[in-house]
């Protein structure tokens, strides 16, 4: 069954804690923190994200993902294992060369935290093979970062079936995530394509009742 991620960037700061309360009751599988420095992508949720990490710490006992849109990965990435979240993702983008994208996965991994890159739609998915070995993830964005309630890109799905052909191909136990546009009708294709885990914002936050909205997504 579909796990689901639910993307605090569409949150709104004064409502948080009841509406964090009431995501973990309604059971989102994850929380996904939506990191943006204002240089990778336009904007910059540093300090909210940061927050709500400690938050959602405090709250809940539901596992934090961590999305790094960021072009300082080193520094974000030390800033956040020791905040005890369960995964850090960081884009294949925002580094340059290939000894710097597995230096970070060797440190992720040193410290406990599950690790995965993430690419943008315009990146070709073969650009992560050489790394598949070594992650515990694989974020295949469907919109281009940078902002919630975008339209999903139907050219996703083909990369995600690509990825889980390579992964199934070569033994490769990869989770595959799929981030942005999700809804009642894009998350069925994305599944079928080989999505494990689908990282839902704004469709989430338009709902009036969670549990409802998670159901009929794992559905
Ligand atoms: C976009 C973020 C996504 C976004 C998803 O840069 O990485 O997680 O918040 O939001 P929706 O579900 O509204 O597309
Ligand atoms: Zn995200």
């Amino acid at each position: 069954m579909v796990e689901i991620a639910t993307s605090l960037l569409s949150l709104e700061k004064e409502e948080n804690l009841q509406t964090l309360y009431n995501l973990e009751v309604a059971g989102t599988d994850y929380f996904h923190i939506d990191v943006m420095d204002g240089k990778f992508v336009k904007k910059d949720t540093t300090d909210l994200m940061r927050r709500y990490t400690e938050t959602i710490e405090q709250i809940t006992t539901t596992p934090i993902e961590v999305h790094l849109m960021v072009e300082d990965v080193e520094a974000y990435v030390k800033a956040y294992v020791d905040m005890g979240v369960k995964s850090i993702t960081f884009h294949i983008e925002s580094c340059k060369r290939e000894k710097e994208i597995r230096n970070l996965i060797a440190y992720i991994k040193e410290h406990n935290i599950q690790v995965g890159l993430t690419l943008k739609p315009n990146t070709n998915i073969e650009e992560i093979y050489p790394y598949l070995p070594y992650l515990h993830r694989v974020l295949v964005m469907s919109v281009e970062p940078g902002a919630g309630g975008q339209e999903f890109i139907e050219g996703s799905i083909e990369k995600i079936r690509k990825l889980n052909a390579f992964a199934y191909e070569n033994g490769y136990d990869i989770t595959i995530e799929v981030d942005g546009g999700m809804n009642e009708k894009t998350v069925p294709k994305v599944v079928e394509a080989g999505a494990d885990i689908v990282v839902v914002g704004s469709y989430m936050f338009q709902s009036n009742n969670y549990k409802e909205t998670i159901a009929k997504l794992k559905a």
